[in-house]
């Protein structure tokens, strides 16, 4: 086994240190950046119904002033009110006419100065809808400042129509202050509560997040110290299930960590006594030769046994030598006629010495798409197995056949290897396809299955026992053909036959 230990951030899979994430674009900054951008946002949706409202209350106040100024002059013998008067008054109020229409629908010009040629916009402001409202707000605002306005409507109980003439400037401007003052309160305002809400949420999650973050990094660079796990706070919120959890995480991970090396170590150890063990079989095995020379009929019924058993030894011995070794590289995969590969099979595992009839039933034309090499490392374990199970059978009645053969189903091939032994033993069966534990036959090493398992299932294919009782034992290793990409395909189409 050629196990160098493997060094704790290799275990970790984290090979460089990696820095906290800094402040700037950490969940502080995003936090603190989405309050604001959001109360502002919130107060836009104030801002938009309340400039309205100002625009309108504005008017009203002005016409309110025209009626009681108007009220005033018609008692004092409107007519003959003079000049000057009128314009001071007209300057007042910021108006260019004022207007009083009776109950009787009779109108009367109460004051003027430079009347103007046109009227641009009226504003009933008894019929003052909040749609309408808000769009002439929006409008006054973008685009007013040089149009000239008529507003008219009741003021009080009067019974009486005011109508006032002036130009929107004056309008304009003030809703521009308020305008102002309402972006600098709601800056404060978004900037406070942003403040508020940062501090809160940093206090409960940000900061115990970033020590779970550093607690984690820590872990990661030193998974084998002890002071890197988190110690999780007494709180009962989902931060306080996650500390604990981490917590408890970290700790089996570092006890996991620390028993992998001690394997680790015992197996380069169980390696290197392995290897050398070998080398000392060898060259018992080599000495052990020389007993068949010997004439000493003890020694002679003694010696072939010894060999034997030297030669199992040594087969063992590399066996797990090769297993601790071997990266089994990719499959190489090309189109096989398995017909042709089950006849090697039948050759290596040399199945007529044994008495065992082995029978290829594989169709000549039958392609797969595999390894050769593995897909025959496969198949020979498979039929050893069986040749081995049934050559250990001692009945000469019992018959001893091992059948190949193969079907397609779409895209995938299935092999079935099927022997009339005794089947598997349980110890076996509980432990198939795990190495070393599954074998119940002495001098096995238990590799066979596992080594034929792993093959296939780097062909992306299945290694399955389908059934397994006396007289009958079938395993089928299916393979599916390598995906096409389409691109492929189409290429393939596109090639003249
Ligand atoms: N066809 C079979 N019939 C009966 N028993 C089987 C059959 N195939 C496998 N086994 C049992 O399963 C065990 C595990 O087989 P596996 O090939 O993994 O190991 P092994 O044959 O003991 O050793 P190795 O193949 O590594 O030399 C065998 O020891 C044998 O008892
Ligand atoms: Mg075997």
């Amino acid at each position: 086994m050629d196990a160098s230990p493997p060094s704790e951030t290799d275990i970790a899979g984290r090979g460089e240190a990696r820095p906290a994430v800094p402040l700037a674009r950490g969940l502080s900054a995003k936090l603190l950046m989405l309050t604001v951008v959001f109360v502002m946002f919130a107060e836009v949706l104030i801002f938009v119904p309340s400039i309205a409202n100002f625009r309108i209350r504005w008017l009203e106040e002005r016409l309110a002033t025209a009626a009681a100024v108007s009220i005033v002059l018609i008692a004092n013998d409107a007519g003959s009110t003079p000049e000057n008067l009128q314009k001071d008054v007209l300057m007042a109020i910021g108006a260019k006419a004022i207007a009083v229409r009776d109950e009787e629908g009779v109108s009367r010009l109460v004051a003027v100065s430079d009347m103007p040629q046109a009227v641009d916009e009226h504003i009933n402001l008894e019929q003052t809808g909040r749609l309408r409202s808000v769009a002439s707000a929006l409008d006054t605002l973008a685009f007013g400042g040089k149009r000239m306005l008529r507003i008219y409507g009741h003021v009080g109980d009067s019974d009486k129509v005011f109508e006032l003439i002036m130009p929107d400037w004056r309008l304009r401007n003030a809703m521009l202050v308020y305008s102002r003052n309402v972006a600098l309160v709601s800056l404060l305002i978004s900037v406070f509560t942003a403040l508020l809400v940062y501090t809160a949420i940093n206090r409960i999650m940000i900061l115990p997040i970033r020590a779970m973050t550093g607690a984690m990094l820590a872990f990661s660079r030193a998974p084998e110290e002890p002071a890197s796990i988190i110690e999780p706070e007494p709180r009962s919120d989902e931060i306080g299930v996650a500390e604990r959890e981490l917590a408890a995480m970290q700790t089996t991970l570092q006890r996991v960590l620390g028993e992998r090396r001690h394997l680790a170590d015992l197996g380069l150890a169980v390696s290197k006594i392995n290897h050398d063990m070998r080398n000392m079989l060898s060259s018992a095995q080599l000495l052990s030769d020389r007993l068949h020379s010997i004439k000493d009929p003890a020694v002679q019924s003694l010696a072939p046994k010894l060999v034997r058993t030297l030669d199992r030894a040594v087969a063992y011995s590399s066996g797990v030598l090769a297993y601790g070794r071997t990266q089994e590289p990719a499959p190489a995969r090309r189109r096989l006629k398995l017909h042709q590969l089950v006849e090697e099979v039948r050759e290596a595992v040399g199945a007529e010495a044994s008495g065992v009839d082995f029978v290829n039933a594989v169709e000549d034309g039958f392609e797969i798409d595999a390894d050769a090499e593995q897909l025959f490392r496969v198949l020979a374990n498979l039929a050893r197995n069986a040749v081995q199970a049934m050559a250990g059978d001692t009945e000469e009645a019992i018959v001893r056949r091992l059948t190949l053969s193969a079907e397609r189903k779409g895209s995938v091939s299935r092999i079935i290897v099927a022997d009339t032994g005794p089947g598997l033993p349980p110890k076996a069966r509980e432990n198939l396809f795990a190495a070393f534990r599954g074998s119940a036959r002495s001098g096995g090493t238990g590799l066979g299955l596992a080594i034929a398992h792993e093959l296939v299932r780097a062909h992306g294919g299945q290694l399955e026992l389908v059934e397994s009782v006396g007289g009958r034992t079938v395993f089928s290793v299916s393979i599916p053909d390598q995906p096409v990409s389409i691109e492929q395909a189409r290429g393939a189409l596109r090639r003249p036959a």
